[in-house]
C-alpha cells in the first residue's frame, strides 16, 4: 500500500506484542538457547545473557521500534530518508535478513518434516531423510506457508498467525514442561542444564557466546522489529519491548526444563546443534511411553516457533519492494518468495547426497557462520549506528517519552555502548573462527 493512501496497521497492541514474540519466540529459544546454557557454565550464564539482552538487545529493540514508528516505512526508506548515503547500509541489512532466512528455512522444514513423521508414527533416520531429496519437498512447503502468511497482510497474516500459534506453542510447552519434570532423569538434567559454574565468567568466549544468543533470540539487528514498529501507532516502547524480551526469556529457559531431563531420562547424552534436536531427541521420544505424541508435540510446537520467525524475516525484503519500490504487496511477496527458494537451495542441498559445500563444510552451517552469526552481528552494528547517530535526537526522544536524563542515558547507551559490544563480538568471533 503506497504511503498517503494509509499504511497497513496492527490491530492492536496486544497485536503487535504477539507478533514480535512470534519473531523472537523461534529455533533459537528452544533448541539453541537451551543447548549454549549447558555447555558455558549453565546457571551462571544467566547473568551474562541477562545483561545481553536488558542492556543491549533491549535498547536496540527500543531504537528499531521507534526508527520504524517514527518514519512509518521500512529499512531501507527509513535510512535514506536520514541521509541519501545511507541506503547502501540499508540494502545491506535488507540482504542480510533474506540470507539469514534462506537458511533458516531449510530448518524450519526439518522440523515441519519431523512433526509429520511423529504424527504418524514413523520417524525416520536424520542421516537417511536428508541423505534424501524429500527435505526439497519440505523446504518447498514451508516456503510457500511463509508466503501465503505474508501474502495476506499485517494484520490479516502475520498477526493472526502469531495470535492463533503463539498461545498454542505456549500451552504444549507448559504441558511438555510438567511431564519431563516427572520423569526419573529430571534432576540429573536440571543439574546438566542449570548448575551454576561461575569460574566460566571469566571465559569471554561466554560472554560472546551471550550477546550473539540474546540478539539472534530476540530477533534484533535485522530490520525485523524496524518494520513492525512501522505498522504500529503508540503505545509505550520501553513496555512493548520488555514484554517481548521477558517472554522470549521465559520460554528459552522452560525449553530447557524440557530438553534436559527427557535426554537424561534416557540415559543419553546432551549432543549440541543440529545434533540434539534431530538424533538425539527424536532417539528419546522413541524409548519413551507416548513418544510419538510427545514427540509430535514437541516438533508442532518448534515448528510454530519457527514459522512465525521466518514469517518476520520474510516481511523485511517484502516491506522494502513495497516502500521502496512501489510494489504491491501480492508482487512483492511472489518476487521474494522466488529469490528465497533460490537463495535456499544451495543450504537445503547441503545435507542431501548432493552434499553441497563449500572449502568442506556443507553450506548450510557456512550460513548459519556467515549469515546468522556474522551477518547478524554486522547489521545490527549498521542499526545501531544509523539510529544512534544519523536519526535526530529530539526524533528519538519523542519515540521514547522525553527527553529526560533516562532517555539521555539511553542514547548514550545506543550510540557508544551497544555499537562498542557488537564490535567486540564481532572481532572475538572472528578472533576464535581463526583461532
Ligand atoms: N529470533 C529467532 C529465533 O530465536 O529463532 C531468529 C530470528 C528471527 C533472528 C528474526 C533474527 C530475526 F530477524
Amino acid at each position: 500500500m503506497a504511503e498517503g493512501t494509509g499504511r497497513e496497521q496492527w490491530s492492536s497492541t496486544a497485536g503487535f506484542i504477539l507478533a514480535s514474540i512470534g519473531s523472537a519466540v523461534g529455533i533459537g529459544n528452544i533448541w539453541r538457547f537451551p543447548y549454549i546454557v549447558g555447555a558455558n557454565g549453565g546457571g551462571a550464564f544467566l547473568i551474562p545473557y541477562l545483561i545481553s539482552v536488558f542492556l543491549f538487545g533491549l535498547p536496540l529493540m527500543v531504537l528499531e521500534f521507534a526508527i520504524g514508528r517514527s518514519t512509518k516505512t521500512s529499512v531501507l526508506t527509513a535510512f535514506r530518508s536520514m541521509r541519501d548515503r545511507l541506503s547502501v547500509a540499508g540494502l545491506a541489512v535488507v540482504a542480510i535478513a533474506a540470507l539469514v532466512l534462506s537458511y533458516y528455512l531449510v530448518i524450519t522444514s526439518w522440523v515441519l518434516a519431523y512433526a509429520l513423521f511423529f504424527t504418524v508414527g514413523q520417524p525416520t533416520d536424520f542421516a537417511a531423510f536428508t541423505g534424501s531429496y524429500i527435505p526439497l519437498i519440505f523446504f518447498f512447503i514451508s516456503g510457500v506457508a511463509v508466503f501465503l502468511t505474508v501474502r495476506s497482510g499485517v494484520k490479516e497474516g502475520i498477526e493472526m498467525i502469531s495470535r492463533i500459534l503463539i498461545p498454542i506453542l505456549v500451552v504444549i510447552l507448559l504441558f511438555l514442561v510438567v511431564f519431563a519434570l516427572t520423569q526419573t532423569g529430571a534432576a540429573d538434567g536440571i543439574a546438566f542444564y542449570l548448575s551454576p559454574d561461575y569460574s566460566r565468567l571469566s571465559d569471554p568466549t561466554v560472554w560472546t557466546a551471550a550477546f550473539g544468543q540474546a540478539f539472534f533470540s530476540l530477533s534484533v539487528g535485522m530490520g525485523v522489529m524496524l518494520t513492525y514498529g512501522s505498522y504500529l501507532e503508540g503505545g509505550n516502547l520501553f513496555r512493548n519491548a520488555s514484554v517481548i524480551a521477558v517472554a522470549d526469556m521465559l520460554i528459552a529457559i522452560l525449553a530447557g526444563l524440557v530438553i534436559f531431563p527427557l535426554v537424561f531420562t534416557a540415559g543419553l547424552d546432551p549432543a549440541s546443534g543440529v545434533n540434539l534436536a534431530f538424533i538425539t531427541l527424536p532417539a528419546v521420544f522413541l524409548e519413551m511411553r507416548f513418544g510419538m505424541i510427545l514427540g509430535a508435540l514437541f516438533f508442532a510446537m518448534l515448528f510454530a516457533a519457527a514459522l512465525t520467525s521466518a514469517v518476520s524475516m520474510f516481511e523485511v525484503p517484502v516491506a522494502t519492494m513495497i516502500d521502496s519500490f512501489g510494489y504491491t504487496r501480492k508482487r512483492a511477496t511472489r518476487l521474494i518468495f522466488g529469490v528465497i527458494m533460490l537463495l535456499g537451495l544451495p543450504s537445503a542441498l547441503s545435507y542431501t547426497a548432493l552434499e553441497l559445500d563449500l572449502f568442506g563444510v556443507p553450506f548450510l552451517d557456512l550460513s548459519d557462520y556467515l549469515f546468522g552469526t556474522l551477518g547478524l552481528i554486522i547489521a545490527g552494528l549498521i542499526i545501531s549506528v544509523v539510529g544512534g547517530w544519523y536519526m535526530d535526537r529530539t526524533r528519538i526522544c519523542d519515540e521514547i517519552g522525553g527527553c529526560g536524563w533516562q532517555q539521555r542515558a539511553y542514547v548514550v547507551l545506543i550510540r557508544y555502548c551497544v555499537p562498542a559490544i557488537l564490535l567486540i563480538t564481532l572481532i572475538a568471533t572472528l578472533v576464535q573462527a581463526g583461532g
